[in-house]
C-alpha cells in the first residue's frame, strides 16, 4: 500500500493539523480512582501524545496529582485505593492497571519528579545509578557512561563532574531537582511525570528546568502538573484542564489559552477562580 500520494497532496495547514494528532503514547480510558470510598477521578479519558509535553492544570484538589500517580501505580502502596478503567501504554498496548502487571515494572516505564527535590541520602553518582542497579546493571564502565549521559541530559554534568561521590544533599535546591530528573531519566523511561517541579525553585533554577523539559521531549513523553499558567503556556504542547475530578477540556495549548471551548476553562485561565 502506498502512502505517497496523500503525503504529496498535503498542504501546510493539513501537515500542521496532523502534527498535533501525534501518535498516542498513553491512552487513559474511563479512569475512576477512589481513596477508599472517596472517588477523586471521574471517568477521565484522554490520549497523551508521544514525544510532546502535556500540562495538567486546574484548581487545588481537582485531582492532578492523583491522576499522575495513577500513571505509575503509586497508589498501590496504600491499602484501600482502587482504580477502574484502563491506562494503555503504546506501542505494546499494555494496560498498566491490569492486575497481572507488576507495579515495579510500571515505575520503570514512568519516571517521576516531585515538587520538592527528594534525592536519596547517597552520593550524586549513586542517586543516578540507583535505578540502573535495580535493572541489573553492575559493570562499572557501563554505569559510569549511563550516569554521565543522564547528568548531561539533566544539564548538571558540568557542575558536578568533579564531585560525583559527594552527598547529593550538598547541592542547591535547583541542582537537587536536576539530579532528580537525571535519576528519573537514567533508566530510559517512556514517560516522565513532573508534579509541580519548579514550585520550590527561584526563577533562574525554574527556567533551567523548563529548558530541560523542552529538550527532553525529543526522546521521552512528558506530563507536567503546574499551577503556573505561564509555565504551561511556555513549555507544553497540549493542556488538560481538570475540575472536581473530571477532565473538562483537553487540547492544543495555544488554542486552549486563546480560545477555550468550555466556560469553566475560560474562568480558570482568566483567573476568575482557582
Ligand atoms: N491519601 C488520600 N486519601 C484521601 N483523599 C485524598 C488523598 N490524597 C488526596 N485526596 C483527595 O483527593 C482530591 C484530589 O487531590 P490531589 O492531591 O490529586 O489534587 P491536586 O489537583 O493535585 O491539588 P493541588 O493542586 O493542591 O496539588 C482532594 O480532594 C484530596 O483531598
Ligand atoms: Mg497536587
Amino acid at each position: 500500500m502506498s502512502v505517497a500520494p496523500e503525503i504529496a497532496g498535503r498542504d501546510e495547514s493539513e501537515a500542521s493539523a496532523s502534527d498535533t494528532k501525534a501518535l498516542p503514547k498513553v491512552q487513559i480510558h474511563g479512569l475512576n480512582f477512589f481513596y477508599g470510598t472517596n472517588q477523586v477521578l471521574r471517568s477521565v479519558t484522554m490520549d497523551v501524545p508521544a514525544l510532546k509535553v502535556t500540562a495538567l492544570i486546574g484548581p487545588s484538589g481537582c485531582g492532578k496529582t492523583t491522576l499522575l500517580r495513577c500513571m505509575n501505580r503509586m497508589h498501590d502502596l496504600y491499602l484501600g485505593n482502587r482504580y477502574e478503567g484502563s491506562i494503555v501504554v503504546q506501542p505494546d498496548g499494555t494496560d498498566i492497571l491490569d492486575a497481572s502487571v507488576d507495579p515495579i515494572q510500571v515505575r520503570m516505564r514512568f519516571g517521576m519528579v516531585f515538587q520538592k527535590p527528594n534525592p536519596f541520602p547517597k552520593s550524586i553518582y549513586e542517586n543516578v545509578a540507583y535505578g540502573l542497579r535495580l535493572q541489573g546493571m553492575n559493570r562499572r564502565k557501563e554505569l559510569d557512561e549511563k550516569v554521565e549521559k543522564a547528568l548531561r541530559e539533566a544539564a548538571l554534568w558540568e557542575e558536578v563532574k568533579s564531585r560525583l561521590h559527594q552527598m547529593a544533599h550538598n547541592l542547591s535546591g535547583g541542582q537537587q531537582q536536576r539530579l532528580c530528573i537525571a535519576r528519573a531519566i537514567a533508566t530510559d523511561p517512556d514517560v516522565v511525570l513532573f508534579d509541580e517541579p519548579t514550585s520550590a525553585l527561584d526563577p533562574i533554577a525554574t527556567s533551567k528546568i523548563e529548558e530541560l523539559i523542552v529538550e527532553l521531549k525529543k526522546r521521552v513523553t512528558v506530563m507536567i502538573v503546574t499551577h503556573n499558567l505561564q509555565q504551561a503556556g511556555r513549555i507544553s504542547d497540549m493542556t488538560a484542564f481538570m475540575y472536581l475530578g473530571e477532565l473538562i477540556e483537553f487540547g492544543d495549548t495555544n488554542r486552549m489559552f486563546t480560545n477555550p471551548a468550555k466556560p469553566q476553562t475560560e474562568d480558570y485561565i482568566s483567573g476568575r477562580f482557582g
